[in-house]
């Protein structure tokens, strides 16, 4: 049997319970969502529990991190089976705002983490990783944490957020849980819902391509344009799916690496139907 959370609707509502909490003398742990929690997002949801003693979700489609043409009408909202699983993991609070309540008219401030935004995705997705630090940064001020989750399968949003700690000072820690995938290697992701049974199964190209430099690099390849070369006939055999890009790159600055002579992340984003995927492995050249 578990319990449901207390739900925060608004952020005073949010800052009361912080303060119970920390007059009692216990650590905050938050773990930022959109929603439409699966395992992926359980697996940080327990990662906070085992570390602090009090475990906050948010749960907020974020408009400002979906450009005009993506899909924040149709992305999932299903509170009600969120809070049940949040109640399962014994989650202490989940906080769901409105977006009159994170974004109230004449709000004008954002934040922007420049430089690590031009690489991946930053092209794909205009202003998405600006509306990600923002919103991160309003969580974080609104929920101080001591503790903050996020997961390696968005390795350039997790990037970013620990340089957006650094730059500005925060004194919480950010961990990062590796990916949790499905067993035939699909990155668990909401996205996956608007996949049919044909187009997950081509969905699987993006693992099988970085499955593919894994092997590359470990049989002593050492060219990284040969290896991105692999990645991108990988996903471009499946001909449903329509790359963005297949990367190679420093897992610290996110540039392009020529020769792989230290620890790379490999990385690829692919379309297929209106189902944006990303997917991403760190490989070791030895
Ligand atoms: P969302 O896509 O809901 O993901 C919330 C967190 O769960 C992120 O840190 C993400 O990396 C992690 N996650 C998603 N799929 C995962 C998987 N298969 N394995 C492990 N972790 C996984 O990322 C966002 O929301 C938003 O951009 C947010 C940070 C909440 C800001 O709005």
């Amino acid at each position: 049997m578990s319990e449901q959370p207390v739900l925060a609707e608004t952020i005073p509502a949010v800052r009361e319970a912080v303060a119970r909490t920390r007059a009692r003398g216990l650590s905050i742990g938050l773990v930022p969502t959109l929603g439409a929690l699966h395992e992926g997002h359980l697996s940080l949801i327990r990662a906070a529990r085992r570390d602090c003693d009090f475990v906050v979700v948010s749960i907020f489609v974020n408009p400002t991190q979906f450009g005009p043409s993506e899909d924040f009408r149709e992305y999932p909202r299903q509170l009600d089976q969120d809070l049940k699983r949040c109640g399962d993991e014994g989650v202490d609070l989940v906080f769901a705002p409105s977006e009159q309540e994170m974004y109230p008219k004449g709000f004008c401030t954002f934040v922007e983490v420049q430089g690590l935004q031009r690489h991946l995705c930053g092209p794909f997705r205009p202003g998405h990783f600006r509306g990600v630090a923002t919103v991160v940064l309003k969580l974080f001020n609104i929920v101080t944490p001591d503790v903050a989750y996020f997961g390696q399968k968005d390795a350039q949003q997790a990037r970013i957020v620990r340089q957006l700690v650094r730059d500005v000072d925060l004194t919480l820690r950010i961990e990062v849980c590796s990916t949790v995938r499905e067993r035939d290697g699909l990155a668990l992701s909401s996205r996956n819902q608007y996949l049919s049974a044909a187009q997950r199964q081509r969905a699987l190209c993006l693992c099988r391509a970085l499955q593919a430099a894994r092997r590359m690099v470990e049989g002593g390849e050492r060219d990284a344009d040969r290896v991105r070369q692999t990645m991108r006939q990988i996903v471009e055999s499946e001909g449903l799916a329509e790359l963005d890009y297949a990367a190679l790159v420093d897992p610290d600055t996110l540039e392009e690496v020529r020769q792989i002579d230290r620890p790379v992340l490999a990385a690829v984003a692919a379309r297929i139907d209106k189902a944006r995927l990303i997917d991403n492995l760190m490989i070791v050249p030895f």
